[in-house]
């Protein structure tokens, strides 16, 4: 379940959460993994037959995805501190960028952090197991994984060429320029 830390608030309560990022515009929502998949998500690394056991065993989600949202295709992203070049990867992700189509992510194991800046306003989105997040093409945002260095995601795409980071300058963002 997902906790907001905004400046003077934390957003706990599921019916909140989901209230504030609609607020925002982002679609969230919570999902729970089928039961037979945990052997698999217990683990911390997987292998390519792993990876698609597991999303063979979530077809049926990007099956109901797809009709509401027109999702084309999905992969599993699988972060931990044994990837090779895992800083590398996190240091594209974790200064504000926008990209020109949708972030969708099903937390399926572990978590980490979105940050926004959304109207002016920074705030934190961290995301665990079951958390589904939907941002808008052209968002200002950010991604880190937290203390916990684990996670375990599928990423829906309608368009993956429109999903490479675009970097923006936060002074301006917030400064309204
Ligand atoms: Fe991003």
């Amino acid at each position: 379940m997902a906790t907001i830390l905004r400046k003077n608030e934390v957003i706990k309560e599921n019916d909140k959460v989901k209230q504030f990022l609609t607020g925002k515009g982002i679609v969230y929502e919570s999902f729970s993994a089928p039961d037979a998949l945990d052997p698999i998500l217990n683990q911390k690394s997987l292998n390519d037959a792993e990876k698609e056991e597991l999303l063979s065993g979530l077809e049926y989600r990007f099956q109901e995805l797809k009709d509401k949202f027109g999702y084309k295709a999905r992969d599993l992203v699988v972060l931990h501190d044994e990837v090779p070049g895992i800083k590398d990867v996190l240091a594209k992700f974790d200064k504000l960028h926008i990209h020109t189509d949708e972030e969708v992510r099903y937390i399926i194991d572990g978590s980490g952090v979105f940050g926004f800046i959304i109207g002016g306003e920074k705030f934190e989105v961290h995301v665990a197991k079951g958390d589904f997040i939907s941002i808008p093409e052209n968002t200002n945002h950010w991604f880190t994984l937290d203390e916990a260095f684990r996670i375990k995601a599928v990423r829906y795409f309608k368009d993956n060429s429109g999903w490479t980071p675009v970097y923006v300058d936060e002074t301006k963002v917030l400064a309204g320029v």
